[in-house]
């Protein structure tokens, strides 16, 4: 494979003022974590501890294999949203090494709100189970809950995708021979009581966890009996009556040695085989894409730049190198792992919707993982593409993403608009995983576009009753569409609503997308059911 030259100049103005600039974001993300690391705040931590309980990350620490990675998802799930009562949805998810096993980890914070869930909550519980599902990973669930945040009911309980779908997940996973694990650490109360009983095995901790359809008060409601938590559904009851739960554990720590030791007795899983090479470190800093990075999405930067600083050895075997240059597509290896590359350089062509529609069926007959780069304002518009039939030719490269028989990753380092978006494996396009830089913007279309589309077709209507927009009509709504997009488009907004799986130092991307890619052969690949078509 050719070695990419890169033509950064780390002198310039250019660079240094773009790294200084991304210094700020950076920044900010570090700080949005570090408050979100305190979950839901002194006092509830105390109370927690004072029960002799193990915070929510103590507790996958102690889990995972010592000095083994954590890969955190959608840490800033819910940020800036419910008055930011919610820190990371009071919910941690990730994938993390069990005994030597890849496996789905998702754990209640109780410190926040009693661990209940609201609508991210829900969403992140279950994008950990298709995570799971997808990738072939065993789920933990590390349960301490009081089930739904009542007062947000009509947004968390009748819907598909709504708390009942966890328990339908587990059942379907299981069936899949999944393996389904539950620690009950705490409460699991009503729904929630659904999460342990719906799994494989299920440990619970004496004094402390407690599983039940209906809490002592709605018990006394409804039938006027009178009982406690512990008589009702604690650990005794549990394992020596009714035989919901399956071990009993004295306290956190003896509970997590006990799931530890299911692990031991989960049958291996039959991986997809890959020809994998040495790893070797790309030849240019990865710190260099905070220079490189675009900070103003106006700028157009050259994604080879990008790609080096990811792969080993910042080699590349380019794909159609001179043809469509607006897609850049070719091979290189991750930690020694193949993947196909594809990344944007500019608005997508027919030609290059193509290029990347064959570039797909390439990957599939190959059995390479595709990684996606995305920085994409959209596809050509204009008479003479949609002549040469834009429309058409985009379908096909849609297509062959949505019918990708390899897992594909992708990563929004610049802007994410349009049908570009579906393309280069968005969200709807089932990517095994997708993560945002700090820098990245994600919307329908660019908000001055947007805002002059908007006019546009306000000044049309108005002219049919022979009317006119005011110059000063026209600033106030172009005004308040650039606002909603700034803040819509940002980073943020993303997480916070689910739209990815979490904001990623651009350091860090190779080393993320090393993980998801070992994570993922976990499932072996599908066969592609066509050849390859030259496009
Ligand atoms: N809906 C909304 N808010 C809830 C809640 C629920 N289901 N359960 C707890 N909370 C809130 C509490 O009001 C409190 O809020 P605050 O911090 O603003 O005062 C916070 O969560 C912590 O609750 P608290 O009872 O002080 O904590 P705890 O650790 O002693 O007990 C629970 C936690 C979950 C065991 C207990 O609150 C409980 O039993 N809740 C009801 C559970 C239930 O019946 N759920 C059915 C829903 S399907």
């Amino acid at each position: 494979m050719k070695t990419i030259t890169s033509h950064i100049d780390k002198h310039s103005e250019e660079y240094l003022q773009n790294a200084a600039k991304y210094d700020a974001l950076l920044k900010k993300l570090q700080l949005k974590i570090l408050e979100t690391n305190l979950g839901g705040g002194k006092l509830a931590v105390e109370k927690h501890k004072s029960r002799n309980k193990l915070l929510a990350r103590e507790r996958i620490d102690l889990l995972i294999d010592k000095g083994s990675p954590f890969l955190e998802l959608s840490a800033l799930a819910a940020c800036d949203q419910h008055h930011n009562q919610f820190p990371s949805a009071g919910i941690i998810t990730g994938i993390g090494i069990i005994n030597g096993r890849e496996a789905v980890i998702v754990c209640n914070d109780a410190t926040v709100k009693g661990g209940t869930y609201i609508r991210e909550t829900i969403k992140k519980h279950i994008r950990a189970q298709e995570i799971a599902c997808q990738n072939k990973l065993p789920c933990v669930y590390m349960v301490d809950s009081g089930g739904v945040f009542l007062p947000e009911q009509a947004q968390v309980f009748p819907d598909r995708f709504d708390f009942g779908r966890i328990f339908y997940n587990q059942a379907r996973m299981s069936a899949e021979g999944i393996p389904q694990i539950s620690i009950v650490m705490g409460s699991c109360t009503a729904g929630g009581a659904y999460i342990p009983a719906m799994s494989d095995e299920t440990i619970i901790v004496r004094n402390q966890g407690t599983i039940f359809i209906g809490g002592p008060p709605l018990v006394k409601a409804a039938t006027g009996e009178e009982v406690t938590a512990e008589e009702l559904g604690g650990a005794e009851v549990h394992t020596s009556i009714s035989g919901v739960s399956d071990h009993i554990a004295e306290n956190d720590l003896d509970a997590i040695q006990i799931c530890r030791s299911i692990f031991e007795t989960l049958p291996l899983p039959e991986k997809q085989v890959t020809e994998k090479a040495i790893p070797v470190d790309p030849i240019y800093a990865a710190e260099e894409l905070y220079g490189i990075a675009p900070v103003d999405l106006k700028e157009v930067v050259d994604p080879h730049e990008i790609i080096a600083r990811i792969v080993d050895g910042s080699e590349f075997h380019e794909f159609k190198e001179k043809y469509a240059t607006t897609l850049v597509t070719g091979f290189a290896r991750i930690h020694g792992n193949m993947v196909g590359i594809i990344a944007n350089f500019g608005v997508l062509f027919p030609e290059s919707s193509l290029k990347g529609a064959h570039f797909v069926e390439l990957c599939n007959f190959r059995n390479v993982p595709i990684v996606f780069l995305q920085n994409i304002s959209g596809f050509i518009v204009g008479k003479q593409y949609e002549r040469a039939g834009i429309a058409r030719d985009g379908a096909k490269f849609v297509h062959a993403v949505a019918t990708a028989t390899v897992p594909k990753f992708t990563i929004v380092w610049g802007g994410s608009f349009g049908a570009g978006n579906y393309a280069m494996a968005g969200r709807a396009y089932d990517p095994n995983f997708l993560f945002m830089w700090p820098n990245a913007r994600i919307s329908v279309m660019g908000g001055e576009q947007a805002a002059n589309v908007l006019v546009t077709v306000k000044q049309d209507q108005l002219k049919e009753s022979g009317k006119t927009l005011l110059q000063e009509e026209i600033d106030t709504t172009k005004a308040s569409i650039l606002k909603k997009y700034e803040d819509e488009g940002n980073a943020y907004y993303s997480t916070s609503r689910l739209w990815d799986d979490g904001i990623i130092d651009p350091v860090d991307t190779r080393k993320i997308l090393a993980m998801c890619i070992e994570v993922s052969l976990n499932r072996k690949f599908e066969k592609p059911a066509f050849g390859v078509f030259r496009m």
